[in-house]
């Protein structure tokens, strides 16, 4: 049980594997926005890698989510730096935090307010809407 959680002088299994397993996640999903971007219409690897963004997005809030409970939970026995570098450290991953939950929370949000409307690996979550809403599409822009 010990190896799962985090102890002062290292970060446990749980922790590491969602360290690891996000920033290997959020990769992908960095790679599908640039190719987005990048690539031609009707190209083939653009469609795929776009394939998946909207679900891998919406999978990377929940994880964040959890990740920030299981985080919470470690908080009193985790490693953890004095000093100048330690405040460093807690503005970096409260401003990381912040991103992760915002960017994806405020697509969902324009998403629901659009003609498109959100799905969920299948699952309908809102419905395309005849008209979209202003503001949800200019905080989501
Ligand atoms: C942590 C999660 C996410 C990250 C890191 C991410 C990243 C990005 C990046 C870097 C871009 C390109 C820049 C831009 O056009 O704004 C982008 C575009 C976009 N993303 Fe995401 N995204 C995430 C989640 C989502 C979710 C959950 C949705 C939908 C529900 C979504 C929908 C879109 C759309 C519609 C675009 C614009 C594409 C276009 O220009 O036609 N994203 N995303």
């Amino acid at each position: 049980m010990t190896q799962f959680v985090d102890s002062p002088h290292r970060y446990g299994l749980v922790t590491r594997i969602f360290h690891w397993g996000m920033a290997l996640l959020f990769a992908a999903q960095f790679a599908s926005a640039a190719a987005h971007w990048a690539l031609p219409r009707e190209n083939a690897l653009r469609d795929t890698l776009w394939s998946y963004h909207f679900n891998l997005g919406a999978t990377l809030l929940l994880l964040v989510l959890l990740r920030g409970v299981w985080g919470l939970w470690n908080l009193r026995h985790r490693p953890s730096e004095s000093g100048l570098m330690g405040s460093a450290a807690k503005a970096g991953h409260a401003a990381l935090y912040a991103l992760m939950i915002i960017v994806p929370a405020l697509k969902i949000i324009g998403s629901a307010g659009s003609t498109r409307g959100f799905s969920y690996l299948g699952l309908q979550i809102f419905p395309a809407r005849e008209t979209a809403i202003a503001w949800t599409n200019t905080i989501s822009e």
